[in-house]
């Protein structure tokens, strides 16, 4: 599974095989260039959902909901669930949040939203964690995230994203659970893994979290290609009369 949010990076990333694509409210950051995914919105996500959508042909889309479209109540979640569904046109949608969220992900699933759940480092919680850091590392907080992820499977959830914890812990999830867990910064007991795409392919610089792998350096790409056009721009070498139309 990778991250994708609009077409052209859905059509390429779903050519090369990736199974699923989520349109993840990362795009506050990489996209909108905000510190935090808090500021996305409803309206933002459609956008770029259908964006993905028009994008790919063959991927499993699971369309993010964004900070306060799911929490406040019940019908909300159904709503915006809904929402994502109709309007973005991706298949499932994911949302954070373990035990509180079960009566989200059950009215969401009695009404056909298919719900990933997310638990772990939920962005849309950094404020009350302080950070962006490694999550349940006391025998409390794992016992509590074991639980949060039987209730998400009980619940109706088809899968279930780890981000940022300890591996073993990880490990037991996975092994407990019938629903697939996917990882991000979980290590590789997981039954699959979850990256934000700006940051495998090394486009985003601002920072990158510890368990990234740049799998390429498409920032230095993109600022080379750049520099030699704008240079040849300016030599008048670019573009030469051979490619005129008239
Ligand atoms: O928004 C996102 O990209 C995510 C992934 C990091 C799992 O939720």
């Amino acid at each position: 599974m990778v991250t994708a949010y609009d077409a052209t990076f859905a059509h390429l990333v779903d050519e090369a095989g990736a199974e699923m694509i989520l349109v993840g409210d990362s795009l506050g950051m990489v996209i909108q260039g905000h510190d935090s995914t808090l500021p996305v919105t409803m309206e933002h996500m459609v956008y770029h959902t259908q964006a993905v959508v028009r994008g790919s042909r063959r991927a499993f889309i699971v369309g993010d909901l964004p900070f306060m479209s799911y929490q406040a109540s019940v019908e909300d979640a159904v709503r915006n669930g809904g929402r994502l569904l109709a309007e973005g046109g991706c298949q499932a949608v994911k949302l954070e949040g373990g035990v509180r969220m079960v009566p989200a992900v059950e009215a969401m699933v009695g009404a056909g939203i298919p719900v990933m759940g997310h638990l772990g480092l939920t962005p849309q919680s950094v404020n009350v964690f302080g950070g962006f850091r490694v999550q349940a590392r006391s025998n409390g907080a794992r016992e509590r995230l074991l639980e949060d992820a039987k209730a998400l499977e009980a619940a109706g959830c088809f899968g279930i994203v780890l981000e940022t914890i300890p591996m073993e812990l990880a490990r037991e999830v996975t092994q407990a659970l019938q629903i697939p867990t996917i990882g991000i910064g979980a290590g590789a007991a997981c039954d699959g893994q979850v990256l934000v795409c700006y940051d495998y392919l090394g486009l985003f610089e601002d920072f990158q979290p510890r368990f990234v792998k740049r799998f390429a350096n498409l920032a230095e790409a993109v600022r080379s290609a750049t520099g030699a056009y704008v240079k040849e721009v300016k030599a008048r070498t670019f573009p030469t009369e051979d490619h005129s139309f008239d």
